[in-house]
């Protein structure tokens, strides 16, 4: 594909990844990805904003050999991280005169990360500005989306905000700019579930920070770019600013089916009290599924046997991201069946420390629920959606 002008001299650059499938070795990605990287020429300097991840570099390249790029005077760095500065060594063989533009946390990430000799820097202060000629770039530090050294770009004459992961999707697409919403909220959301939830009161502080800023496009480093940016920007204040939702999140593992029949029992019951319930088979799940259900959710039920006198591994594992991610969550517990004992409940409810929630009752059947246990599930059930419209969460 040819390298695609978003304003006179100004190009993607950047290459799609429609095959990847996990990120980070741990994150799924059912849309692929892509790897935004943008040429800006000015009348007087060439600026790229960002490389690819070094698995794509050749499109990179492909794409400034096509252009006839034959000096780019500054590579900004936005984030360390390897998806978007990977590349960056070979940019930098490439075009000897090229200096690396970032601020001095993320020069030092990556000199550890790239070996990139400190003589190739130049670092920028938080709003200072470097001039292209008739164009200008801003430097915005960002902290903690998700790095603590993340910054963005604007390109003042022409309001275009270059925001790394900020306001990106994970998702592989050939049309340049958002064209179904729908999708693109739903990448969107988990990205934001997957890395940006845990840093949510610096996600606000960032919003706030960026609010006086005419904006005509929003160029992430992942996904379509936004040139109705107010879409991005009202679903972001939305899952950092808004009260939890009347939903119960409910991560489950059955062995046998005893678990497996409280759970189907109490989402029963939690429905008919008008209680949305999001389930989710551990066995099966895509964790960033439930990573996005977290966004909203009051209240985190997890269903577990006992095995081996603990909690099944499967729940472990679910309940340790849960409590990396920290959710707004506000209510938690447990149901689910043992056979003589063990310290699940203990074992589990040690691993929700970051979770500021008050943990109810658990619910534990020995082998397969009876009346009693069933009565319970419907007690609890009661409890939560009481819990639920005390605090007022619709
Ligand atoms: Fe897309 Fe944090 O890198």
């Amino acid at each position: 594909m040819k390298p695609r002008e978003i304003r006179r001299g100004i190009y993607f650059v950047g290459a799609v990844d429609w095959d990847r499938r996990l990120f980070d070795s741990l994150i799924p990605l059912p849309d692929g990805t892509s790897y935004n990287s943008y040429l800006i020429n000015g009348s007087e300097k060439t600026a790229l904003i960002d490389t690819v991840d070094p698995t794509m570099t050749h499109v990179l390249i492909d794409y400034l050999d096509t252009l006839k790029v034959k000096n780019i005077d500054y590579v900004i760095a936005h984030h360390a991280e390897q998806d978007h500065s990977g590349s960056i060594p070979v940019v930098l063989e490439r075009y000897p005169k090229a200096k690396v533009v970032c601020n001095p946390r993320c020069k030092g990430m990556l000199i550890d990360l790239l070996l990139i000799p400190e003589d190739r820097f130049i670092t920028v202060e938080d709003k200072e500005t470097i001039s292209l000629g008739d164009r200008t770039l801003e430097f915005i530090y960002a902290p903690w989306v998700h790095w603590p050294e993340t910054m963005l770009t604007y390109l003042r004459e022409e309001k275009i905000l270059f925001t790394c992961d900020f306001f990106g999707s994970h998702l592989a697409a050939s049309d340049p700019y958002v064209t179904d919403e729908g999708q693109v909220y739903e990448s969107a959301k988990r990205y934001y579930a997957e890395i940006m939830m845990p840093f949510r009161t610096n996600i606000q502080k960032n919003l706030e920070k960026i609010k006086d800023y005419p904006v005509d496009i929003i160029a992430p480093s992942h996904g379509p770019m936004h040139d109705k940016p107010e879409f991005i920007i009202k679903a972001y204040h939305s899952w950092a600013f808004d009260e939890p939702k009347n939903i119960v999140v409910l991560p489950y593992v059955s062995m046998h089916g005893s678990t497996r029949s409280m759970v189907a029992y109490f989402v029963g019951a939690l429905a008919q009290r008008g209680v949305t319930v999001k389930q989710f088979d551990l066995t099966v799940t895509d964790l960033g599924k439930l990573a996005m259900a977290l966004v909203d959710a009051a209240t985190i039920v997890v269903g577990v046997p006992t095995v081996l006198a603990g909690p099944h591994p499967n729940a472990v594992y679910a309940v340790f991201l849960a409590n990396a991610l920290r959710p707004n969550l506000k209510f938690a517990t447990i149901i689910g069946s043992y056979g003589w004992g063990g310290k699940t409940v203990e074992t589990l409810t040690a691993l929700m420390p970051n979770l500021k929630v008050e943990i109810f009752d658990p619910v534990l059947a020995k082998g397969y629920p009876r009346e009693a246990d069933f009565q319970a599930l419907e007690n609890l059930a009661e409890t939560i959606a009481q819990k639920h419209k005390e605090q007022g969460f619709a």
